[in-house]
């Protein structure tokens, strides 16, 4: 089984990334065979959903895919023949990042149906996660309402893929050192308190999403999940 891991993240090494690390785990230990590709957005030169319509057009040689061409359009089709998908993201000015949402407008918007309700044609249905991570505490980000701001995007990917599993990681540790950058507004030592405690316990519950994820995905491909025999 192929498994798309979407970091929507700058930073490859960071709080983004060592969650869907875990995540990624999380399904290796259901799915010791399975096989992932990473996809930092951001090594990527490419522009969000250009209107051309293409992908809506009847009959059009593009109907259904993106007709943009550039750096992640083989990727976008490899997505859409994938196992599952993980998707992760900071949160940038209460919303995903730019970057991060303008690959899945690319990737989500071809397979819309514009019919009396949406529907989706995309090639097969696989099971997605959503994982944010961001600097607000919990009771701050609903205060905020950013489980709102954030499920549109969530919306789309329930039509197009599968219902997402949602998971927000709070109160993130930004900086290594909080000394070297002008960041009042946090306590570093708190910070460095919720990393050591608190960071490896949600590393767990992504690992836990991944092991669902795994689960979903066998049962929407039983036989693709069976080890290869090696006798
Ligand atoms: C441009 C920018 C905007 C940000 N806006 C928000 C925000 O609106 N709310 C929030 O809680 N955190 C915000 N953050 C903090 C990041 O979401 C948070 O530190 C995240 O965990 C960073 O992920 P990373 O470690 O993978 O880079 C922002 C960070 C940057 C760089």
């Amino acid at each position: 089984m192929m498994f798309y891991v979407l970091n929507g993240s700058p930073r490859k090494n960071h709080n983004t990334a060592k969650i869907l690390n875990s995540a990624m785990e999380g399904i290796r230990s259901v799915l010791p065979d399975a096989e992932f590709k990473w996809i930092h957005v951001y090594d990527y030169s490419y522009s969000g959903c250009v209107s051309c319509y293409g992908c809506k057009r009847i009959g059009g040689t593009y109907y259904g895919r993106c007709a943009k061409r550039d750096s992640i359009s083989g990727l976008l089709e490899e997505i859409s023949q994938g196992d599952g998908l993980l998707i992760g993201s900071p949160v940038f000015f209460h919303d995903l990042p730019g970057q991060l949402r303008a690959f899945l407008e690319r990737l989500l918007y071809p397979y819309l149906v514009y019919g009396q309700v949406y529907t989706s044609i995309a090639l097969k249905r696989f099971p997605v996660a959503f994982f944010y991570t961001m600097n607000a505490t919990e009771e701050k980000m609903k205060q905020m309402l950013y489980p709102v701001k954030l499920s549109a995007m969530e919306e789309y990917a329930e039509i197009v893929f599968s219902r997402p599993e949602i998971f927000y990681c709070y109160d993130t540790c930004q900086f290594d050192n909080y000394k070297l950058y002008k960041a009042d507004r946090f306590s570093e030592k708190e910070k460095l308190h919720i990393r050591r405690e608190q960071f490896p316990k949600d590393c767990l519950k992504a690992a836990a999403i991944g092991k669902e994820i795994a689960r979903k995905a066998i049962c929407q491909n039983p036989t693709a999940s069976e080890s290869p025999d090696r006798t």
